[in-house]
């Protein structure tokens, strides 16, 4: 039903990689900056181990799997040397006492705990850095949902500028803020991976289905499986498709918003990182949503859970203007434009 695209003519294809490779250039932060970032996560560790005896603070998310902008909140995992599992550990009591200690921090304000949340944390606005983030407790499949999407990005550059420009098109359509009923840039994050992954020929593979030895590797990780290939170095032994993808970015992002609105069937069909052959909604038993996206590793977690029909509608009117505003040429791009970050 939707109309047919005028043909790309080649100036604008490389408009196209030009507005795509530029959102990663303006956004992604310094060698520098991710450095500050790592010096923050070891400070805060510093200070709280005063009061908490064995405790660890690792970096996850987008400070960490390769699709971080500047100003990125800070997604920080709490661990104790020697507890194996928060079961062993009085949460909210942890949560409660971190933020009455994190109060004493002079850099340190707008100190939030919350712990009614699914995951207990608590937040925080980082005053030096400018930086929000929050510390949340063994928070261990994110740890290996990060590992598995900087992978992916270390792959091939292009999954790198499309997730970036993903996410900066969800932002600017106001589209990427779950706290807001909307999907998380995590959940916009598979959604790429899943485009590459099935396009013809893929641009990455499946790394949750690349076994070295031929017997199914097992890392268990809160009931699940966390494993994946990770020996990217040896990835061409065995995935023989590697680099055999030769499309520019422009044309993957255009091909992007293309899948989804005229090829990908939302209702028959799960967004699933984890295998190449589809997944059935029926299968899932998730027909109650059309946007499902499984979580690579918990997988009873749809991301698409939460949202609203309306919500849907609202997502998916976005990416049927996307494929026209980027499917339709112009003959240049325009210099001045407004200061991306003003969508933040
Ligand atoms: N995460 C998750 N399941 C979700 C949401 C988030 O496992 N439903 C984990 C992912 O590892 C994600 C991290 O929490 O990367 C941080 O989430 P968030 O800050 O929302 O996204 P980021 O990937 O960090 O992206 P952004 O730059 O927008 O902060
Ligand atoms: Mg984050």
């Amino acid at each position: 039903e939707l109309d047919p695209l005028p043909a790309l003519t080649s100036n604008f294809r490389r408009i196209l990689d030009h507005v795509c490779m530029q959102c990663y250039e303006d956004l992604s932060p310094t060698a520098v900056e991710d450095k500050a970032r790592e010096h923050i996560c070891k400070d805060l560790e510093v200070f709280i181990k005063r009061d908490f005896k064995g405790a660890r603070l690792r970096l996850f998310g987008s400070s960490k799997n390769g699709f971080g902008f500047k100003q990125s909140d800070l997604d920080i995992c709490m661990t104790f040397d020697g507890i194996e599992n928060s079961e062993e550990l009085d949460c909210i009591k942890t949560i409660e006492d971190l933020a009455r200690l994190l109060r004493k921090h002079q850099d340190l304000r707008n100190i939030l705990p919350i712990t009614s949340a699914k995951v207990p944390i608590v937040k925080f606005y980082h005053a030096r850095s400018g930086l929000e983030g929050d510390i949340s407790l063994y928070n261990t499949l994110a740890l290996h949902n990060t590992q598995l999407l900087a992978s992916y990005a270390a792959i091939d550059p292009r999954v790198k500028y499309l997730c970036y420009t993903m996410k900066i098109f969800t932002k600017i359509c106001d589209i990427g803020d779950a706290s807001r009923g909307s999907l998380s840039s995590y959940a916009y994050t598979l959604m790429v991976l899943f485009f590459l992954q099935q396009r013809n020929p893929p641009v990455i593979p499946v790394l949750q289905e690349i076994y070295t030895d031929n017997v199914k590797s097992e890392v268990p990780v809160d009931g699940w499986n966390a494993y994946f290939f990770s020996k990217l170095d040896e990835l061409k032994t065995y995935w023989p498709e590697h680099g055999k993808n030769k499309e520019s970015l422009g044309e993957l992002w255009l091909g992007l918003l293309r899948y989804y609105t005229e090829d990908f069937d939302f209702k028959e069909h799960v967004i699933c990182i984890r295998r190449k052959s589809l997944l059935t909604t029926f299968k899932k038993q998730w027909t109650s949503k059309y946007i499902v996206i499984e979580d690579p590793f918990d997988l009873n977690h749809n991301l698409g859970a939460g949202l609203s029909r309306k919500m849907t509608n609202f997502i998916m009117k976005a990416f049927v203007n996307g494929r026209l505003v980027f499917g339709t040429p112009v003959i240049e791009f325009p210099l001045e434009y407004p200061n991306i970050m003003e969508y933040f």
